[in-house]
């Protein structure tokens, strides 16, 4: 007879809960299947983490600065989703989004991804912005990834609507998409580039905020500002008592 299908005494719950501790492994067909299910599951999960550790190093392979500065904003991301106090299922979501939301820069010529300067005309300008769609529709077809997938298709979405590819505005935007924005713009700030030098971290902070309202989220960029500052805090910790 299985839980809840009579009445029990407290005692009974107790005894049974008592057997099944020290019997943890199956002991009848029915238990035996569940054990094989929650086995399986934990295969499943571990492949696809296998696979989405595999993808990652595919855009390394394509271009080393995209597939650093992915492991970087994968970083920043879960600080803003600590900060914030998301759940830690959400917060794996937007993380393994942000890990892989430019892995359709694959399918952009070498001659453009590569460029050394700056993209020089609306033709350029439009492969890149293909990018987005690109990676949503290969993250999508996982299952299991789809609310990542769409996490990957509006990451350059701006708060004020006028970002791309569906030209959302504001809460419109998925939260974790609005969190990738901010990681993104940083990182790209406070890394050296063919055509500039990295910025420090005020300067990269002082222009994420005069584009604060129009590009990012304010309270994103908000709780991206804490996670910054209590991390340096942290790391002059380690610093003087090293
Ligand atoms: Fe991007």
């Amino acid at each position: 007879m299985s839980l809840g299908q009579c009445k029990r005494s407290e005692s009974e719950i107790v005894d049974f809960w008592e057997e099944q501790l020290k019997n943890p492994f199956p002991q009848n067909d029915t238990q035996e299947s569940q054990y094989r299910i929650a086995e399986l599951e934990k295969q499943c999960q571990r492949q696809t983490m296998a696979m989405a550790t595999s993808l990652v190093s595919l855009i390394d392979l394509r271009d080393r600065y995209t597939g650093r500065h992915s492991q970087r904003v994968a970083k920043y991301v879960r600080g803003i989703g600590m900060q914030m106090c998301l759940p830690d299922d959400q917060i794996e979501t937007i993380v393994f989004a942000a890990s892989l939301h430019d892995i359709g820069k694959i399918g952009v010529p070498d001659h453009i991804l590569l460029k050394p300067g700056f993209l020089s005309d609306d033709e350029e300008f439009a492969w890149i912005r293909k990018h987005s769609e690109w990676g949503w529709i290969v993250v999508r077809s996982v299952d299991g990834f789809q609310e990542a997938a769409q996490l990957i298709l509006h990451h350059h979405e701006r708060f004020d609507g006028a970002g791309y590819p569906s030209r959302l505005r504001g809460n419109e935007i998925p939260l974790g998409s609005r969190m990738i924005a901010v990681a993104d713009s940083y990182d790209a700030l406070t890394t050296n580039r063919p055509y500039r030098t990295a910025r420090t971290r005020t300067e990269a902070l002082n222009e994420l905020s005069r584009c604060s309202n129009t590009q990012f989220d304010p309270q994103v960029l908000n709780a991206f500002v804490a996670y910054l500052e209590r991390t340096q805090v942290f790391e002059n910790g380690m610093t003087f008592s090293a």
